[in-house]
């Protein structure tokens, strides 16, 4: 008879409970579909007392998650505490050393440090999966490494931070400004411990990083990103943005250019048509595109207990088949170290100003854009409020260079009152 695979989980929390329950109710069909039966022989929390809502008596607990990841009964270890060094990297490595498998939600980790991890999994023959480290219950990581591993990748696009989708979502339907909603936020429970690593950008940071490596056969490098996060997105935005058939999304774009690998987590105005548009609340979608399959949509819950459970569940199930792929579908060894890329692909972008109620104002203005090779699209000037009028430009496609250079521009005029808000349009 086969043996069980014999799993230990670090980390008790949403995620951790979640797949103990999964793997209590679904036993009777992993065990069909594995022709083995997956067990847990270990578990370790920082708190032994703590009430989970359920029984855990049955499990060998370990107050340590490195001796958790050693143990002989185990085969693989399931890393879901969290945090990018500390005990989740130390047990990480430990696992790895003793000759297990790991399997782990922590995007932070693989972000920062995927590469040696990757290189010590492979060396010793190990495994090292992270389907819930990217989109909660969004298989992208299995499309990308095995759906679409005959195409070359052109395009990762996704808004993959739900409490930011949420609140920007929020914001347009309630007409609530960005600090209401950031509270709601905490009191709902939605934000990171470090509430910068949602709506600073750097959560769905991490994500797109790893994405990218796969994408691209490059090495996860999540210190070349260009981020942004969503702080400064006023209501005004919102609605002007609205009103030019936009919605402003926290938006990750990978693509790899003749000048090196684009990486961006910034806000950013999607058509209010196209799929991302469209995308409300705390949802995460990711479109990848092929040179062969196309434009590819996926959407789901991006977090929450049972989501991450399940792509937590579909990497254990993989290692119970036998199915043993390289980290990110391609021998870690193997991956390049791209040449980091300012976003110099050529897009569309939103200008919102305030021009002050002097004669020729918006001449001067079209005239520096002109100057500096940006042509104006679409132009709308709202009512004067006191002695300044908000005026928003849609432009043609254009380069980030040419627009900063007519940003510097304006600042030398008297007719522009303040920053212009500047946001990137992306094509889908
Ligand atoms: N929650 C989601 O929806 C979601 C989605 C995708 C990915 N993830 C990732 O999944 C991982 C777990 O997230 P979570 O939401 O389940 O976190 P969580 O609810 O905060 O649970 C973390 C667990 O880790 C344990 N832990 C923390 N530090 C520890 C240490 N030093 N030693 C031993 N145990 C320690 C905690 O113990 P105590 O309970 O005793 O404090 C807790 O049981 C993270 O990497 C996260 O980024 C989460």
């Amino acid at each position: 008879m086969t043996q069980p695979l014999r799993i230990a989980i670090a980390g008790l929390g949403t995620v951790g409970i979640g797949v103990i329950k999964m793997i209590r109710q679904n036993a009777a069909l992993i065990e069909a579909r594995t022709g083995r039966t997956v067990e847990i022989t270990g578990i370790s929390a920082r708190s032994r007392d703590k009430d989970r809502g359920i029984s855990l008596s049955g499990y060998n607990w370990e107050d340590n998650p490195v001796t958790l990841a050693t143990r002989d009964d185990v085969d693989v270890f399931v890393e879901l505490m969290g945090g990018s060094d500390g005990p989740a990297k130390a047990a990480t490595e430990a696992a790895l050393a003793a000759g297990k498998d790991v399997v782990t939600a922590n995007k932070a980790m693989l972000a920062l440090h995927g590469q040696p991890l990757a290189e010590q999994a492979e060396a010793a023959g190990q495994v090292l999966r992270f389907e819930a480290a990217v989109a909660g219950g969004i298989p992208v990581v299995k499309a990308l490494t095995e759906g679409l591993a005959g195409n070359e990748i052109t395009r990762v696009v996704g808004v993959m931070n739900g409490t930011c989708n949420y609140i920007l979502t929020r914001m347009e339907a309630t007409g609530q400004g960005y600090n209401v909603l950031f509270d709601e936020c905490a009191q709902l429970g939605y934000l990171e411990a470090d509430p910068n690593l949602d709506v600073g950008g750097i959560d769905a940071g991490h994500k797109l990083a790893i994405l990218a490596s796969i994408a691209f056969g490059t090495q996860v490098d999540f210190d070349a990103m260009e981020l942004e996060g969503i702080q400064r997105i006023t209501l005004e935005d919102i609605a002007q943005a609205a009103d030019m058939g936009y919605k402003i999304k926290l938006l990750g774009v990978a693509q790899l250019t003749g000048r090196g690998l684009e990486q961006r987590m910034s806000p950013c105005l999607v058509p209010n048509t196209s799929p991302l548009g469209q995308l409300d609340g705390g949802t995460n979608m990711v479109v990848l595109e092929g040179n062969h399959v196309g434009q590819i949509v996926l959407r789901g819950a991006g977090a929450g207990e049972g989501p991450t459970a399940s792509a937590v569940m579909s990497d254990i199930i993989d290692i119970a088949r036998g199915t043993r792929l390289s980290t990110f579908g391609q021998p870690a060894t193997s991956l390049t170290s791209a040449t980091p890329a300012r976003a110099v692909t050529p897009a569309p972008y939103y200008l919102r100003m305030k021009l002050m109620d002097k004669p020729g104002a918006l001449a001067k203005v079209a005239a520096i854009l002109g100057d500096c090779g940006v042509s104006i699209d679409r132009m709308r000037q709202y009512d004067h409020d006191d002695e300044a009028a908000p005026v928003l430009i849609v432009t043609h496609k254009t380069t980030r260079a040419d627009i900063d250079a007519a940003l510097a521009a304006f600042a030398t005029t008297d007719v522009v009152h303040g920053a212009p808000v500047t946001l990137r349009i992306e094509e889908l």
